[in-house]
């Protein structure tokens, strides 16, 4: 059989008991293909290569080493969380990079969308190369492939792939959720007892707030953006409106707005907001946010984020606008 076509008779993961068979079915098949080899797995905090890390460390335990690459550009408190579950919570066999300087002291400067997109996933997978040449006896390397990246591996997720590894590393691939749709991965997240809020979480891209701290990325207009992204967040996820909206964030153009903060004049920055509701990310529709909840976001973010002076909403649809500013 061909392993990459996902067989019509494979039953869709849709309950927990169904999640809990497919865990221990893996965990044999992935017991039986490494042995008491090592396995790399390049652990980004996203849905599908934490499920691939909880499982792996079920299936092997230590035998796995996760690496954690915090490129600077990842939102508040997200690398903070990836030590938590898998460092502290499932006491995995797990490296942290900061490689904040590095990624930053590259971007200095660079205003091209584009440019800004190949440094980061050139420098990603540098760092991912230098980081699995101090270690001795991998001779795996897991992915959280999933089914559509098969199915649409010409499509827009190829293109914008960022976060892929070099397709030289000579190593034997372990991808136990490639047969999978991202609600069964979702499922067996849960099941694996990872928590809802990170099983669930909306998609984040590769380059991260890199693309969304737009033009040439700055340490301040970086940080204002994390901060007032962090923001709209927790608000959302107050009163309901993040299990409800496909993705959702703050962009900070590199331009400024005056306003009046404590009696003084402020050239600030502005933070607008996107929320999107889409299916396969092709096109995407506007959410409509309740004019309180702006209000209250907006009041935040213009009070507790210093250098920001106004905040602002995009309602342009996809067409004519990308989900992403840049
Ligand atoms: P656009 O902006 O093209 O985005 O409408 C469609 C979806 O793709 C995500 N996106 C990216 N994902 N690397 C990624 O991994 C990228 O460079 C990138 N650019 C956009 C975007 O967040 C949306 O979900």
């Amino acid at each position: 059989m061909d392993t990459n076509v996902r067989p019509e008779s494979m039953q869709r993961i849709t309950t927990k008991e169904l999640a809990d068979a497919f865990i221990a079915e893996q965990v044999e098949a992935v017991r039986a293909q490494v042995g008491d080899k090592k396995v790399l797995l390049a652990l980004s905090g996203g849905v599908d290569s934490s499920v691939v890390a909880a499982l792996l460390i079920k299936a092997i335990g230590k035998q796995l080493v996760c690496v954690h690459v915090n490129h600077g550009l990842m939102r508040k408190d997200e690398s903070e969380q990836v030590i938590k579950i898998f460092g502290e919570g499932l006491d995995a066999n797990l490296i942290y990079v900061d490689a904040t300087d590095r990624f930053l002291g590259l971007l200095e400067g660079v205003s091209d969308p584009e440019q800004k997109r190949k440094i980061i996933g050139g420098e990603f997978i540098k760092v991912f190369d230098e980081e699995s040449a101090k270690l001795e006896g991998i001779s795996f390397l897991a992915q959280g492939t999933i089914y559509p990246d098969i199915l649409e591996s010409d499509g827009v997720k190829a293109h914008h792939n960022v976060g892929g590894l070099p397709e030289d590393m000579d190593m034997q691939l372990v991808e136990p959720v490639k047969l999978l749709y991202k609600d069964e991965v979702r499922v067996v997240g849960e099941a694996l007892g990872l928590p809802h809020n990170m099983v669930y979480r909306q998609p984040f891209p590769g380059p991260g707030l890199g693309v969304r701290c737009l033009g040439a990325i700055t340490r301040d207009r970086l940080h204002a953006l994390r901060e007032a992204d962090a923001i709209l967040r927790e608000e959302f996820d107050n009163c309901g409106l993040a299990e409800k909206v496909w993705q959702y964030f703050v962009a900070v153009p590199d331009m400024t707005a005056v306003g009046v903060i404590d009696g003084k004049r402020l050239d600030g920055w502005c933070a607008v907001i996107r929320a999107v509701n889409t299916v396969d990310a092709m096109t995407a529709t506007i959410e409509e946010i309740p004019y309180d909840v702006l209000h209250k976001i907006t009041a935040r973010i213009t009070s507790e984020v210093k250098g920001i002076s106004r905040v602002l909403m995009d309602i342009t649809p996809k067409p004519v606008g990308t989900i992403e500013f840049e």
